[in-house]
């Protein structure tokens, strides 16, 4: 059966961009027809200036709203990555095999630092080896695919380029995974600057709607979207950022293909209209599910301590596997094991 891994960060809300690029995905395709994991990256929010009270809320919240989003334990296996060590100590291996080069190259990673610096900030060397730790996320799990949106194509084609390479080097350990991205909406651009990402740690808050935005903020928010010059309606990502994601984004949560849909529509005001109630509508069951799950957090607690423990075990292999390849002398498991005498 293909094995799934995606991941979420908890370094701010949640936003529809994450629930169209990603969750919703998840939830309505990959957990049913694979064995699927996904993972609130704690770790990963810790790579930027964090507040260590707001980012366990984050990760609470971050799982609520998975399962709000129809992940079903029975299903998946939904966890923190903090709680499972495998991650963390596959990292460290994968250091030893990427390169700084590949590092620095990293658009995200150009970006952010030079976003930091601008602010007279200091660059954390994790945000520089974050890549290499998200590699690992993925390959502990012998993952075959990885749904992501598209913001995230390069750093699984590195987490490709790392397991071939360690494969070559030191014998096959590693399934090479590859990125798999929803046919629309797999960037959602931001509502007042359509050629930039609706991104969560961003603080331009009209531009993004949040998935648990109340329906009239959410729908006061696509109203007043950014569109083009001109007033025809028509599919073009590159001339009309705005219109197109506008589109896409109706597309999106209503079925429908952006090109044939830009033909239905004689205005924009129209096609804000619609696209807003599209949108108050797909979040709708979301935010209400997740109201329910906050009322028994007691559940959600027991999903993620299951979903640490399935998690581990299906880690430890594949990582214990890696350990030994690399050439690191297995630590004696009873008294007296004979390991200084074993073959390899
Ligand atoms: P992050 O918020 O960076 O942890 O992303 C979690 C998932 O949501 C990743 O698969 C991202 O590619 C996806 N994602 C985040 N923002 C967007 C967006 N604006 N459009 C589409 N997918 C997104
Ligand atoms: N880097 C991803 C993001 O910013 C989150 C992530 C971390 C991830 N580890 C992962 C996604 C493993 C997929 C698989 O969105």
């Amino acid at each position: 059966m293909t094995r799934v891994f995606s991941g979420i960060k908890p370094t701010g809300h949640l936003t529809l961009g994450n629930y169209l690029g990603a969750m919703r995905q998840w939830a309505t395709l990959d957990q049913h027809r694979s064995e699927a994991l996904f993972c609130i990256v704690d770790l990963h929010a810790l790579t930027v200036d964090h507040d260590p009270a707001r980012v366990r809320r984050l990760s609470r919240q971050a799982a609520t709203l998975l399962l709000a989003s129809g992940l079903d334990p029975a299903l998946c296996t939904v966890f923190v990555q903090s709680h499972v060590d495998e991650h963390a100590r596959l990292s460290y291996l994968l250091e030893c095999v990427a390169t700084d080069g590949e590092m620095r190259r990293m658009i995200q990673y150009k970006e952010k630092a030079a976003r930091e610096r601008r602010r007279g900030g200091s660059v954390r060397l994790s945000l520089l080896t974050y890549p290499v730790l998200m590699a690992a996320d993925i390959l502990a799990y012998g993952t075959d695919e990885v749904p992501v949106g598209q913001d995230q194509t390069q750093h699984v084609e590195l987490a490709r380029d790392l397991a071939v390479r360690f494969n070559q080097r030191y014998g096959h350990t590693f399934v090479v995974p590859r990125a798999t991205n929803p046919p629309v909406a797999a960037r959602v651009m931001n509502l007042q600057d359509p050629l930039s990402k609706m991104g969560k740690s961003d603080d331009t808050g009209p531009g993004i709607v949040y998935v648990l935005d109340e329906p009239d903020v959410a729908r006061k928010k696509v109203m007043r979207a950014v569109t083009d010059s001109g007033r025809d309606v028509v599919y073009d990502r590159e001339a009309r950022p705005g219109v197109a994601n506008l589109l896409e984004i109706l597309a999106a949560c209503s079925g429908g293909d952006p090109e044939a849909l830009a033909g239905a529509y004689a205005s924009y005001g129209d096609l804000k209209r619609d696209a807003a109630e599209a949108v108050v509508e797909v979040l709708r069951p979301v935010r209400e599910r997740h109201r329910e799950l906050c009322a028994d957090p007691g559940h959600v607690e027991g999903v993620l301590r299951d979903g640490a423990e399935r998690a581990r075990a299906m880690a430890r292999p594949t990582v214990d596997a890696a350990y030994r390849a690399i050439g690191l002398l297995p630590a004696a498991s009873g008294a007296g094991a004979p390991v200084l005498n074993a073959a390899r």
